[in-house]
């Protein structure tokens, strides 16, 4: 046997046992690299004799070219056995879910999504919105609108008060929003518009009530705006915020110290099905309270009842969220349950839009 054919034999040995393609570079390294053993036989041609070098040329060249054909044909086997390997170990499990962005995850408490819904619907009729703080003085809460002091209408307000500071006056969680009226009157000029949804304060807890809730006010100052436009604006709002074509709304004559008259108004609906109804049915369910602008409050504020008059109403907004989307017990809004959450919750892109619709 040859030295040729050893070599041929050892490196066709050493090809079949390489069993991944890192190996069989190194065998090929090996033999048809630079100093690789075939290359070294190369080399030796230089140094023979014109006859010795055809013959062995010839053999030589002939096993290199073995050689070559073999390491081709196993790295073809090798790259397959590669690849189905990787396919066995890189299976996907095409039935697990997606992986959910979080704006399909997150959801809008209902109170935001009311109070959007209809600072939506009173900007389209002009309202600005406006804001007070939380921590009021007695003067914005009552005396302000009209609660005179030692008034019992105060004490109906079951209101939250500050420690006494050294001049004897208290700071208190306001037990409505009807001081932002006060707080506008007095920063602005008529003619004014706005509506002041925020957290309102009352020591007060059972299903229908917590000690935090919230409210909207609106007001309407100008020289000419009267109770018509009031309804309008009430039946307008209503129409639009129960998503119906119509609404039956009736008022009440009541009390309020900063309106006169005061009214509390009504919406028919019909209570008999599993879901509340609005505008048809024989029920009435009481959802504001309004009235025309004392003129003591617009005297307060530093207006002249003679020059200007207008309307306000307050509305519990938590009351009419429950009302709209049947949420029967008022504490799961604030009990931070995110099971809760997810199931009444609003989708974070549908924002409330009187065009796109509110509740879509
Ligand atoms: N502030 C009243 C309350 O919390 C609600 C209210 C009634 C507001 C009549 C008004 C109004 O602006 O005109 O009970």
């Amino acid at each position: 046997m040859s030295d040729i054919d050893d070599l041929e034999l050892s490196l066709s040995a050493a090809i079949a046992a390489a069993t991944d393609e890192a190996a069989l570079e190194a065998v090929r390294v090996g033999a048809l690299g630079k100093k690789g053993s075939v290359s070294e036989l190369l080399k030796s041609l230089g140094a023979m004799s014109p006859e010795d070098r055809k013959t062995r040329g010839a053999e030589i060249n002939g096993l290199k070219d073995r050689v070559g054909e073999a390491l081709t044909a196993r790295k073809a086997v090798l790259k397959a056995a590669a690849l189905t390997a990787r396919l066995a170990a890189e299976t996907v499990d095409v039935t697990l879910p997606l992986w959910s962005s979080p704006a399909n995850e997150g959801r809008v408490h209902p109170i935001s999504q009311v109070t959007d819904e209809l600072t939506a619907i009173f900007a389209d009729m002009g309202f600005a919105v406006a804001e007070g703080p939380d921590v009021e003085s007695d003067f914005y809460n009552f005396t302000a609108l009209n609660f005179p002091e030692g008034h019992p209408a105060r004490e109906m307000h079951d209101t939250f008060f500050f420690q006494p500071k050294a001049d004897g006056t208290r700071r208190l969680l306001r037990t409505h929003t009807s001081p932002v009226q006060v707080r506008t009157m007095l920063s602005q000029k008529p003619p004014i518009r706005i509506i002041a949804p925020g957290r309102t304060y009352r020591c007060d807890s059972d299903q229908t009530h917590t000690p935090m809730f919230h409210q909207v006010e609106g007001l309407v100052i100008d020289k000419t705006s009267t109770i018509g436009t009031l309804k309008w604006v009430l039946e307008e709002f209503c129409k639009s915020f129960f998503e119906v074509e119509s609404v039956e709304m009736r008022f009440r004559p009541s009390f309020f110290p900063f309106t006169e008259p005061s009214m509390e108004v009504d919406i028919r609906c019909d209570r008999s099905g599993p879901e509340i109804k609005f505008g048809e049915g024989d029920d009435w369910l009481e959802i504001l309270g309004c009235g025309m602008v004392h003129p003591n409050v617009l005297r307060n504020c530093g207006l002249d009842p003679d020059e200007y008059q207008g309307f306000a109403f307050g509305m519990g907004i938590d009351r009419i969220a429950m009302l709209k989307y049947g949420m029967p017990d008022l504490r799961a809004f604030f009990d931070a349950d995110v099971r809760w959450l997810k199931h009444y919750g609003f989708r974070p892109l549908d924002l409330p839009t009187l065009f796109g619709g509110l509740s879509a």
